[in-house]
Parts: C-alpha cells; structure tokens; sequence
C-alpha cells in the first residue's frame, strides 16, 4: 500500500471535522498544534499568537514537544482518527499533499488571503507548489531553514588551536582531533533518530553531491541507496560518531546546542534554527559564533521549509481565526521578527535583508543562488523529500547503524535499499 492510502486508510473520511470552537471567545478559536517547545522556537511562535490574540482571536497552543516532529505528527494521526483534529497544524513538505489526499485539508479558507496577500507573487515557485494541492493553497509557508549547517564556537576552537572552520571532512576530522585534545567534545550531537538522520543527510551531499542526493532521497534510487559511495557515507559517518558527544544518547538537540554555546564542546551540525538557542542565550553570529556550510556541502542548500495546513472547520470563527493567522504569517512585520528570532529567512522575496545577521544573509544568497543554479535539495530528514513512511524506514537504518559499534557499512546500504523499497 502507498504512503497515501495508508494514510488515507487510517483516518477515514466520514465525520472528519474537529470538535466547535472553544471557549466563549469574542471572534473565533485557531488550535495550533506544532513542535516549537525550545527556549528559541517558543520565543519565535509566541510572536504569533501575539499578533492572532492582537486581533481578537483565541489561540489554542497544541504544542508537542520532540524536535523534529514525530511525535507531533503522530498525536495529529491519532486525533484525526478520533474525529478531532486542530484549526491548524505544522506540517511540511510531501507530508501536506498526503494530508490533503485525505480530505482533511481545507482549500477554500486560504484562498481569499493569497489572493489579496498575492502569495503566488512573494514566494518562489519551490515554495508555493509546497504549499498548495491541485492548485489551491492549503498550508502557510513560515519559514525557511537552512539543514546544511555547521554551528562553531569560536572560543572552543582557539583554546584547541583551530586556525579556521574546516571545509572538508578531512579539515573536520582534524579539527575534531585538536578539540579532542583540548578535552573538549568535539561534536554535540543528540542520538535521536531524527538528528543522526539530519547528519547522514549532510554526509549524504558531502561525499556525493547534489545530483547524488537527489537520486537518494527524491528519486529513491536503488543503485544509489545501494552502491559503494553509500557504503562510503556509512564509512565517513562511523568516523564522525567517534567525536559525537559520549553522553549524547536520546538527548534533545537544544540541550545538546547548549553545550557548544557554553564551550563544552566545539560543534554541532543542525538546522538553523539552531541559531534561535544562540540567540536566546544573548549571543552574536560572527563574532559569539560561526555559522559555515557543513564539510563538503558549500554552495548546496538543503532546504526545509515550515509550513502550517489548514483543516476543515464547521464555524465560521475558527475560519476567520485561521484566515487571520495565515494573514499575519506571510506579513511583512511577522515575517521580519519571526525568523530573526527562529534563525531561518523570510519566505517573501521582498523583504529587506539588511538588519538580519551575517547566517541569514548567507543562507539568503545561497538559496537564491542554488535555487538558479538547481542545487536546491528538500531535506529528507525534515520531511521535504520523501513520504513520513520512506522516512521512517530510513531513520531506522541510520540509527540503528549509528548505535551498532559493529554495524557493517556495505551491508547498511544494502539494508537501506531494502527498507525504503518495503516502505514505498
Ligand atoms: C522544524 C523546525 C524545528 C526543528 C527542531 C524541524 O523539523 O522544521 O522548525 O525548529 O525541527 O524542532
């Protein structure tokens, strides 16, 4: 069975629509159910239930902790299968057509607010074809991360003697070796399935490149998944576990981000939004820390772009609340103070860069750039890539290698192959 037809199976379609609205509020209810519960990413989504509760909505916070959002898509499942699913939910990616396969999805309540907003002429393509199914918008797109990154303390790297941020993945390896020595950890690193995936994915584009990653994770390409330069990839990410922090098992990435802001250790690859714990914690990229393309990977991009779905509701407060939402997210002043403290970029292409850090203005050019020269990668880790199902079988591959001291690097390409052909 396909991707969407077991979700489609699982959620049936009758009597699919959430609970009334809540509460005696004056002008409607929008429950949002999402995975922003760090210290950065609540201080981003704050800022939009401000601005909802600003104009006289009520927001209903459905926040489900678990970086990564597994755990959120799975209570949105099983409330779906109850009959009571949120206003409003964090969804990306392929995941938002497979939603909407199964009718959940409301096409008409955003229609009215692209239109007047002119969504189709602020977002690029790649952005806007995320967000809509058969032509119509069914998800407001927030933000845009960056994956590809490489967060460095920089006074971590001088009591090591690192005289620059390292470009290769042998740089790296040296690098890691001189922290080392220093007694300090070389590599933050949270061992949940969701973040060694989010590091496989980078070594993935590092050690094959855009077209490679493409074939691998869009394509699902068996003799890709399969072959000696993925057996490569194991090979390079066994040697990258080996300066991981010792204690990293289970551990979530903020709690893990906090220890290279603190100099515990030197390192952590991550996602931008990584940036919004430096910046929580009072500090200043470019000069508290450096934000580099991981090893390999400069002038790629892989992109992860956050995106809240529309579900149907019966009243007509709920809608209002929702149109509202989607109003002030692709708002200009939204769009500025939300990703400044979220540390992605601005999903308009009008916005004014200038006041926006040094990592932001990187990851801007380079998005534009890899966008033209057609080095774009949707992130498989962060559900732009590939169905919740494909993804789900690649975690297991990955992490299970990630804890097998033993784990043997060509026979995990070919249990890759034959996982993702399982779950397709
Ligand atoms: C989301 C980000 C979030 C991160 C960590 C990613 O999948 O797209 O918005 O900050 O997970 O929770």
């Amino acid at each position: 069975m396909n991707a969407i037809n077991r979700l489609a199976a699982v959620i049936s379609l009758a009597s699919l629509f959430p609970l009334a609205a809540h509460a005696a509020d004056s002008k409607g209810t929008v429950e949002v159910v999402h995975w922003w519960t760090s210290g950065g990413e609540h201080a981003a989504v704050k800022v939009l239930q401000q601005q909802v509760e600003k104009d006289g909505f009520t927001w209903k916070d459905g926040a489900v902790a678990g970086g990564g959002g597994a755990t959120a898509m799975t209570v949105l499942k099983s409330r779906s299968v109850a009959g009571n699913p949120p206003g409003v939910a964090q969804i990306k990616g392929p995941d938002i057509q497979e939603w909407a396969t199964t009718g959940l999805l409301d096409p008409d309540t955003l229609k009215s607010v692209a239109e007047s907003e002119h969504w189709d002429k602020l977002l690029s393509k790649t952005v806007a074809d995320t967000m809509k199914y058969e032509g119509d918008y069914v998800a407001v797109p927030v933000d845009i991360h960056r994956v590809n990154w490489l967060w460095i303390n920089p006074e971590a790297f001088k009591k090591a003697g690192i005289a620059k941020a390292p470009a290769t993945l042998e740089e790296l390896y040296a690098a890691a070796d001189k922290l080392k020595a220093a007694g300090i950890i070389p590599i933050a690193h949270g061992g949940q399935p969701w973040q060694d995936a989010t590091v496989f994915e980078d070594v993935v584009l590092s050690v094959m490149g855009a077209d490679g990653f493409k074939k691998a994770f869009v394509d699902l390409d068996e003799k890709t998944l399969t072959g000696p330069k993925m057996a490569e990839v194991f090979t390079q990410l066994k040697k990258i576990k080996g300066y991981m922090d010792p204690d990293g098992a289970g551990q979530d990435w903020n709690l893990e981000a906090g220890k290279v802001i603190q100099g515990k250790a030197g390192m952590q690859f991550m996602g931008d939004w990584a940036k919004s714990e430096w910046t929580q914690a009072g500090k200043k990229a470019g000069t508290d820390y450096e934000c580099v393309p991981f090893p390999g990977t400069a002038g790629s991009f892989t992109y992860n772009i956050d995106s809240l779905a529309v579900f149907k509701v019966k009243d007509k407060g709920s809608v209002a609340a929702a149109q509202d939402l989607a109003k002030i997210a692709m708002g200009k002043d939204f769009q500025e103070i939300f990703n400044k403290a979220k540390g992605s970029i601005p999903v308009r292409n009008d916005m004014d860069l200038s006041q926006f850090d040094s990592c932001a203005q990187a990851s801007a050019k380079d998005f534009a750039e890899a966008d033209k020269a057609g080095k774009l990668e949707p992130s498989m880790a962060h559900n732009m890539a590939t169905t919740l199902a494909v993804q789900g079988a690649i975690f297991d591959v990955v992490t299970n290698f990630m804890s097998d001291k033993n784990a043997d690097a060509t026979d995990t390409a070919k249990k890759l192959g034959s996982a993702i052909s399982a779950a397709k």
